[in-house]
């Protein structure tokens, strides 16, 4: 079997992993794996059914219900869709409710050994890009690279705000930045695979950076370290 090679990027909400990652991975031919999308889809998953996220006993009593494998990435023409059974959610799990949600199911130790598996097989089998707040720690220790990519609070407000501006019933970016840092409190406060930069990863700051020259120097960091 050809190598496969498995560069991990963790960080913050908002610090732009996955616009950055996404780009990365097509450059390289890599599959991009958005891990974040598993954890909205259980949290809409859970709301739906009447579930409050931050109820812990009944999110562990109803994830019993469900078999392996009911919560998938499936990648149709190299473009990773979240399946929740047979329903791709993809494009429902990105509102601020989803995203609190998310927050909240992702402090569950048993929401989080349910998609352990299903992230590493991906990455065992395929060259990936994968991002989210335990990808270096936890999900894949011997990533062949680890880059903790992050950028300050109100520098990842304003861009998340400028994608906001655009829907209906947008927030105000007070609303956003707080949320921002609600969760950035949540993820590294957690018990159970608190966020935070991997001994052995490299820190990435895109605060002062535009978006291409963040993009071109994860590329760079990648093409040095896999040697391609
Ligand atoms: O990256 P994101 O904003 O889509 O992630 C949604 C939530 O899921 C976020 O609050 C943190 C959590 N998450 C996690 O705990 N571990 C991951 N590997 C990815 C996301």
């Amino acid at each position: 079997m050809a190598k496969v090679y498995n560069i991990a990027i963790d960080g913050p909400a908002g610090a732009g992993k996955s616009t950055i990652a996404k780009a990365a991975a097509k450059q390289l031919g890599f599959i991009y794996v958005d891990t974040g999308a598993l954890y909205r889809a259980v949290a809409l998953e859970m709301m739906s059914r009447g579930i409050s996220p931050n109820d812990k006993e009944r999110v562990i009593a109803e994830l019993e219900k469900f078999g392996d494998g009911y919560f998938s990435l499936r990648f149709i023409d190299g473009v990773q869709h979240v399946f929740s059974g047979e329903k791709d959610v993809s494009s429902m799990i990105r509102t601020p409710e989803v995203s609190m949600g998310a927050s909240a199911v992702s402090a569950i130790p048993e929401v989080r050994k349910f998609l352990f598996e299903l992230q590493r097989d991906i990455a065992a089998k395929n060259s990936v890009i994968m991002d989210g707040r335990d990808i270096g720690t936890v999900v894949l220790p011997n990533a062949d690279l680890k880059i903790f990519l992050t950028a300050s609070a109100e520098v990842r407000a304003e861009r998340r705000f400028k994608e906001l501006a655009e829907k209906p019933d947008c927030p105000t970016y007070e609303q956003v930045l707080s949320d921002i840092k609600q969760r950035d409190y949540n993820d590294m406060h957690r018990e159970t695979s608190p966020l935070k930069q991997a001994d052995d990863a490299v820190l990435a700051d895109t605060s002062e950076l535009d978006l291409d020259g963040a993009i071109a120097l994860i590329i760079s960091m990648i093409k040095e370290k896999c040697a391609l």
